[in-house]
């Protein structure tokens, strides 16, 4: 069975999704690293040179293209992948095991703060208006990633606690 994790920037899709498929003994692809790989560019690159809409269309041909393998991973989204192209609709034609890693304002703000410049939507935004941007962004996002089948809140959770969970309700 294929899982998706899913979540903003800096909740954990990346490294609970490495310990889950290690667990689950399933290969485990991230989204982010897919597209780069094919684009042979980084993330920020591409944003740079073509622009978000260029990214999103790309996002959504190239998750198309890892569902339809129909090979069992454990994938891991992108922040934004959830809230385009109607994206959630088709990843749950392949599966409902679908997580949202909730994690809150203080939280990711902590986390992406010191990281900025590997995520271009956030890269241009003062530290001091981070906690404004987030809690919008969270807040247009939110209906996208609560379509997943199952929520986790992951603050102050270690990750082998996070993937104990995810693991629980998939029994
Ligand atoms: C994005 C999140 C990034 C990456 C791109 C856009 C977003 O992935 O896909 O920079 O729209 O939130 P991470 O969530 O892995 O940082």
């Amino acid at each position: 069975m294929t899982i998706v994790l899913l979540g903003y920037m800096a909740s954990g899709k990346s490294s609970i999704s490495k310990l889950l498929g290690k667990e689950l003994e399933l290969p485990v692809l991230d989204l982010d690293t897919y597209i780069e790989r094919k684009e042979g560019k980084t993330i920020p690159e591409i944003f740079e040179s073509k622009g978000e809409i260029y990214f999103r269309m790309k996002e959504h041909t190239y998750l198309k293209e890892i569902l339809e393998t129909k090979e069992a991973i454990i994938l891991s989204l992108g922040g934004g992948t959830p809230c385009y192209a109607n994206n959630m609709n088709l990843i749950h034609e392949y599966t409902k095991a679908t997580f949202y890693l909730q994690t809150s304002i203080p939280e990711i703000i902590d986390r992406v703060k010191n990281e900025k410049d590997k995520r271009p939507l956030i890269s241009k935004i003062a530290d001091e208006d981070l906690p404004e941007f987030v809690g919008k962004h969270l807040f247009e996002r939110n209906t996208f990633y609560q379509q997943a089948t199952y929520s986790i809140f992951t603050d102050k959770k270690s990750v082998e606690a996070l993937v104990k969970e995810i693991k629980e309700n998939l029994n």
